[in-house]
């Protein structure tokens, strides 16, 4: 029987370094999950299909299951453990996606909802004030099996709503 070698890793994710031994083919999906311990970033089809397990590589939108974690040593990572914006209360505020999707009911079971949640917080980045067919194009990548996207696309433009609100100080 052959052991596999494991490497020490350091990885920062969501604001913490976290110290890992894993092997070298060890995916970064799997290094967050069970190394780690933060189970928000979810894993379905493991190849690069669906979306679900979309992580932020230095605020980057990637697909956590096509990475490994040995290639993710140099990079500040967040997972959807880490949008919650810190207002000096013990659990955080929930970020403006996070809020929009409360609002607008744009989960139903939540499988897929940690990748939407990651990958529109980038998209907003980039594109603050979506069109309907912009935010369409934004969660283009991500597959959900419940909702039939109809909320979740309210979700992106009540998000950046609230991103402007927040700015303003309004909310
Ligand atoms: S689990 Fe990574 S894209 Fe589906
Ligand atoms: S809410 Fe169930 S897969 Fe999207």
């Amino acid at each position: 029987m052959t052991t596999e070698q494991l490497h020490d890793v350091r990885l920062h994710v969501n604001g913490s370094v976290h110290e890992v031994q894993v092997p070298a083919r060890r995916l970064l999906s799997d290094a967050l999950r069970h190394d780690c311990g933060l189970t928000g970033t979810h894993v379905g089809c493991e190849h690069g299909v669906c979306g679900a397990c979309t992580v932020l590589v230095d605020g980057t939108p990637m697909r956590s299951c096509l990475m490994l974690a040995v290639s993710a040593v140099d990079a500040e990572i967040t997972t959807v453990e880490g949008l919650t914006e810190d207002d000096g209360t013990a659990q955080g505020r929930l970020s403006p996606v996070q809020q929009a999707f409360s609002d607008c009911h744009g989960l139903q079971c939540g499988f897929c909802t940690p990748g939407f949640l990651t990958t529109i917080t980038a998209g907003l980045r980039e594109t603050p004030d979506p069109t309907e067919d912009e935010a369409r194009e934004m969660i283009a990548g991500n597959l959900c099996r419940c909702t039939g996207y109809q909320n979740i696309v309210k979700s992106v433009l009540r998000a950046s709503e609230i991103v402007a609100e927040r700015e303003r100080g309004e909310a």
